[in-house]
């Protein structure tokens, strides 16, 4: 079970992916509650605006792609603050991209931020972790890592290879003292969605996003998905055969 987190005075969390949308508000919510929050992300001017005067924020800009940058963060992190409890992997990219016109470009790209880029991150972040003895790491997937979606050829795969990743953390560190989290949002209005032409059914805002891991980081559960009147459905679809999922799912999505 993971360890809750109840009381956020002076917890020290690290968001990575924190410039906009989900991870800006989760920053933002976290510092409201008293936590000493550091921001990384690539642009730094957000980070420094977001961070404002707050005198437990930390912009602190990096590429995650870029495994030396990581680590040197990681290290000042350890040397300002003494430790770090909760580190939220929030940064990711998404390009629709149908069956029909894959992009090998926009694959490599995706992979490379959504799944290598925190894989190859807590090959540096675990190890600081089971030397402190405790700590916890929040993976921000999404539920189209469930099943195969249209659309989603390379965004999917990544969060799907990102949520078996989350399982297999959770499985081997939980004992070793260390709590994960698989964070599933449905759709939430970002940067990220803003150019959808499709319709999101149950569509939140980054602000009711944030409310949302912070009240499943208060609980011992490694899944965190919302919200439940979308997620619910989801979940029912992940449960049946393949011969039912496909006519279904292309019902339901017109594919
Ligand atoms: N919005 C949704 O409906 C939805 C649903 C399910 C899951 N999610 C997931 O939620 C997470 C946040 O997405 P969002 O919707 O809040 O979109 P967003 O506003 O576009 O945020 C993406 C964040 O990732 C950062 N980022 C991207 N590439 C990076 C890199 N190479 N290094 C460091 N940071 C990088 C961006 O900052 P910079 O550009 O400044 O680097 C930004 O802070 C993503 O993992 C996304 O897949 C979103």
């Amino acid at each position: 079970m993971n360890r809750p987190f109840r009381d956020w005075r002076l917890q020290r969390v690290w968001i990575v992916g924190a410039s906009s949308g989900i991870g800006a508000a989760l920053a933002q919510a976290l510092l409201a509650r008293g936590a000493r929050v550091a921001l990384s992300a690539r642009r730094n001017d957000e980070l420094v605006r977001l961070a404002g005067t707050a005198e437990n924020a930390l912009a602190l800009p990096l590429d995650l792609g870029d495994t030396a940058a990581f680590s040197a963060a990681l290290d000042r992190l350890e040397r300002d603050w003494g430790g770090i409890d909760l580190v939220v992997f929030c940064a990711g990219t998404w390009t629709p991209m149908a069956a029909t016109r894959l992009d090998a470009d926009a694959i490599a790209r995706t992979l490379a931020i959504n799944l290598q880029a925190p894989m190859t991150a807590c090959a540096a972040l675990v190890p600081r972790l089971l030397a402190q003895g405790h700590g916890a790491i929040g993976f921000v997937s999404s539920v189209s890592g469930y099943r195969g979606l249209p659309q989603a050829a390379a965004y999917g795969a990544s969060k799907a290879g990102l949520s078996h990743f989350a399982e297999t953390l959770h499985l081997e560190l939980v004992p070793r003292g260390i709590s994960v989290y698989l964070i599933n949002p449905g759709f939430v209005a970002t940067p990220m969605t803003a150019t959808n032409a499709f319709r999101m059914p149950a569509l939140i805002t980054p602000e009711e996003a944030a409310d949302e891991i912070i009240a499943g980081l208060a609980r011992t559960g490694f899944e965190i998905h919302f919200p439940r009147r979308f997620t619910f459905w989801l979940k029912l679809l992940r449960l049946l055969p393949y011969r039912i999922y496909f006519p279904l799912a292309r019902r339901l999505t017109g594919a």
